[in-house]
């Protein structure tokens, strides 16, 4: 029921395929795939043609996260270019409802991403269109930042909407968070009601040389803790 979703932006991008397919191999569920326009975050990063080009190297689940606005102007590109799940800020689209709409219609899983100060009722009229919820645990637009704290409440109150509507619904919506999981931190994280983990800096600075098996050891460390939960 867990997902381990490493962040591709950590990883060496002169050997981007190696690196996607060695956290597969080592048991990672998802890629995730952080896209930064240098307008609503100050970075800029890859978008669909990158998606496109990993595409034909794994069936796993290939998650955008779009740190950008305006959005539905590029939402069909990654969906041709193969994304499964597509989220998106609030505050980067003047119709959320539409823009979620969009994203299935176009073919793939939606969701919505809460920054650390981002209220959680932007989720109140959409649940029936999402299919997952991302809370941000840092300020988007950089990996390697430190895990805001505040975020364990917010995701027990996140969990207790989701399950409140999956009992109502009888359908599953995950709760994904993204930024600063680490070893260390994951179990809390997953008894504060996350069943997703977005891990960048964490799984991709464990494996320094080309060894195949180099991100062996922090995915089975990461599940270990999460066995214990
Ligand atoms: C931040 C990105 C994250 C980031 C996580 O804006 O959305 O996905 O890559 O990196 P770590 O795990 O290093 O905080
Ligand atoms: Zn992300």
């Amino acid at each position: 029921m867990y997902i381990i979703a490493p962040s591709i932006l950590s990883a060496n991008f002169t050997q981007l395929g190696a690196e996607i397919t060695d956290v597969l191999a080592a048991g990672a569920d998802w890629i995730h795939f952080d896209v930064m326009d240098n307008h609503y975050v100050p970075n800029l990063t890859i978008g669909p043609l990158v998606c496109e080009a990993i595409r034909p190297l794994t069936r796993a689940m290939i998650d955008v996260h779009l740190m950008v606005k305006p959005v539905d102007r590029i939402v069909p590109d990654f969906a041709r270019a193969g994304a499964n799940i597509i989220t998106f800020h609030p505050e980067g689209s003047e119709h959320v409802d539409r823009t979620l709409s969009l994203i299935r219609e176009s073919g793939c899983q939606a969701g919505l991403v809460f920054n650390p100060a981002t209220p959680l009722d932007h989720m109140d009229y959409v649940m029936d269109k999402l299919d997952v919820v991302l809370l941000m645990s840092v300020n988007p637009g950089f990996g390697g930042q430190k895990f805001i704290p505040a975020t364990l409440a917010k995701l027990k109150a996140a969990r207790a909407r989701i399950d409140a509507y999956q009992r109502e619904s009888g359908r599953q919506i995950r709760l994904e968070v993204d930024g600063g999981v680490k070893v260390d931190n994951i179990a809390q994280i997953a008894r504060a009601g996350a069943d997703t983990f977005v891990a960048g800096s964490a799984v991709y600075a464990a494996g320094k040389d080309t060894d195949a098996h180099r991100y062996d050891s922090i995915i089975a460390a990461l599940r270990a803790e999460l066995a214990n939960v």
